[in-house]
């Protein structure tokens, strides 16, 4: 039986080889401050992130950390391998479904996820797999874009959601936030640098 992980992953397989293209605008524009804000917070040594996509966060990886990444998307793997050989970047990379984490409880210092919960098929889950691997104590930390607090825009939002959804498998209408918040962590932030549109989030373990 075909799941709507099985669907969703095909359409990161298909969209990979031109990933980068696609949201090339978008990214010199708004992402790479944000990414960069992101990474900045990153505590520990042993370092997860989770849907890795073609490495876009390569270029922030903080240096002598022990950083393994992983996405269910093999073409998404492949892209990623070969930015981190023209990077010389040392970074384990596995295919793996954060739904369910092939790593054992309390593993890494911090975990670390950009633009991934918009197309997770049940977001909560996979969230609380990164309570699981993440050490008491540690945090995870989110880049994601979400719902607007703007009513207008939201839907706007709620009405394109289904063709965004079939094109580049994202939904554009996850409030995000409140599904961090209902995964049991002791406290839940949205850090300076976020937006209506675009959340910098940090969950203590
Ligand atoms: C919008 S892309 C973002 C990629 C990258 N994090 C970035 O910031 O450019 C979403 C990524 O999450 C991956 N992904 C989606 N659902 C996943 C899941 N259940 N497990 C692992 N990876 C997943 C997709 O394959 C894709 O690479």
């Amino acid at each position: 039986m075909t799941t709507q992980t099985d669907i969703i992953k095909k359409r990161y397989d298909r969209i990979a080889p031109y990933f980068d293209r696609i949201e090339g605008i978008m990214e010199k524009m708004m992402f790479g401050d944000l990414r960069a804000h992101l990474w900045q917070q990153v505590r520990g040594d042993k370092i997860l992130e989770v849907g890795v996509g073609t490495g876009k966060n390569f270029a922030y990886y903080p240096v002598n950390k022990t950083i393994t990444a992983i996405d269910f998307s093999s073409v998404m793997i492949r892209e990623a391998e070969k930015k981190r050989t023209s990077l010389n970047l040392k970074v384990e990379l596995m295919e793996m479904d954060v739904q369910a984490l092939d790593f054992p409880d309390n593993h890494f210092d911090s975990v670390i996820g950009t633009f991934l919960f918009c197309s997770v098929p049940d977001p909560e889950q996979g969230l609380r797999e990164l309570k699981r691997v993440c050490k008491s104590g540690g945090e995870v930390l989110l880049l994601e874009h979400v719902l607007s607090s703007h009513r207008l825009l939201a839907a706007i939002m709620h009405l394109i959601n289904p063709i965004t959804v079939r094109l580049f498998g994202a939904n554009i209408n996850r409030q995000t936030v409140k599904t961090v918040q209902a995964c049991g962590f002791s406290s839940v932030e949205a850090l300076a640098g976020s937006s209506h549109l675009v959340k910098l989030i940090r969950a203590v373990n």
